[in-house]
C-alpha cells in the first residue's frame, strides 16, 4: 500500500470513530433527556392528581391502578389520523376500601388557539368534577394562559360541576351563551377548554361502569356517545 493510501485510510478510520463517538454521545444525550423529560411530566401528573384529588377520599396506589384508554371524547384523534405511535391516554382510578371513587382522566383538548391543550380532569363517582388542572399548552402568555392555575383561578370553576349542573346546554363560555367566563380578547383557549372538560364526562357518563371493572391490559372503549352507548 503507497503512503497516500495509507493516509487516505487512516483519515477514513479516524472519521469512522469520531462519527460512531458523536453518535454514542447523542444516543445516549437523547435518552438521559428522555428520560429525564418523562420522570418530570409523571411528577407534573402526580402534582395535578394531588390537587384535584383530596387525599382522605381514597386509599389505593392510584399511580398504579390505571388503564389505557382511547376515545375521541378525551381528544384523541379519529383511528384514520392517528399516528401508530401514539400512546393510548391513561386514566387513573382511585378506590376506598376498594371500592371506586373517583377518576382522573388524561385529556386533550385539541382546538387551541396554539394548538392542543393537555388537562388532567379528576371526576368523582357520581358525574361531578373535582377538578381540573392543565399539564401543558402552548396558549399565548398574557392572553391564553390563564387556564394555567399559577396565572389565574379561571381553571377552578369547573370544580363541583357535573354534566347536568350547569345543563348541557351551558357548557360554553359566556359569549357562546354559556356559564364559563372567557378571557379578554381570548375566547378561542377557555372556549376549547370548556368543551374538552364536557366530553370527557359525557366520556365518563358512558363507560363509568366499565372503567373500575377493566383491567390494565385492556382498552374500555374505542368510541362511546353522550347516551351512553358504545361501540368499542
Ligand atoms: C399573536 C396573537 C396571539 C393570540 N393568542 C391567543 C391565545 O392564546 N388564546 C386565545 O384565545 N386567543 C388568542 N389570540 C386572539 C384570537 O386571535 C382571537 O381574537 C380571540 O381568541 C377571540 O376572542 P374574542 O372573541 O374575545 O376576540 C391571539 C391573537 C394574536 C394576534
Amino acid at each position: 500500500m503507497s503512503d497516500a493510501s495509507k493516509l487516505v485510510s487512516f483519515s477514513s478510520l479516524k472519521l469512522g470513530i469520531t462519527v460512531l463517538v458523536a453518535i454514542a454521545i447523542l444516543t445516549l444525550a437523547y435518552q438521559l433527556t428522555r428520560d429525564r423529560i418523562a420522570e418530570q411530566q409523571r411528577r407534573a401528573e402526580l402534582r395535578g392528581i394531588m390537587e384535584i384529588l383530596p387525599a382522605d377520599i381514597y386509599d389505593n396506589d392510584i399511580l398504579a391502578d390505571v388503564i389505557p384508554v382511547q376515545s375521541e371524547l378525551l381528544g384523541d384523534a379519529p383511528e384514520s389520523n392517528r399516528p401508530a405511535a401514539l400512546e393510548n391516554r391513561k386514566i387513573y382510578r382511585a378506590r376506598k376500601n376498594g371500592q371506586p371513587v373517583a377518576a382522573v382522566m388524561q385529556v386533550t383538548a385539541p382546538g387551541g388557539y396554539n394548538g392542543n391543550i393537555e388537562l388532567l380532569v379528576g371526576v368523582l363517582l357520581d358525574g361531578r368534577l373535582s377538578g381540573v388542572r392543565v399539564t401543558s399548552h402552548k396558549e399565548t402568555p398574557g392572553l391564553g394562559d390563564g387556564i394555567e392555575l399559577r396565572v389565574s383561578e379561571w381553571v377552578l370553576a369547573f370544580t363541583g360541576k357535573s354534566l347536568g349542573q350547569p345543563p348541557t346546554d351551558r357548557w360554553k363560555v359566556e359569549r357562546d351563551g354559556g356559564d364559563f367566563d372567557q378571557f379578554t380578547g381570548a375566547t378561542i383557549t377557555p372556549r376549547a377548554t370548556v368543551a374538552a372538560v364536557r366530553k370527557s364526562l359525557e366520556y365518563f357518563a358512558a363507560q363509568r361502569d366499565i372503567l373500575f371493572t377493566e383491567t390494565g391490559d385492556s382498552t374500555p372503549s374505542q368510541e362511546s356517545d353522550p347516551d351512553g352507548n358504545t361501540n368499542g
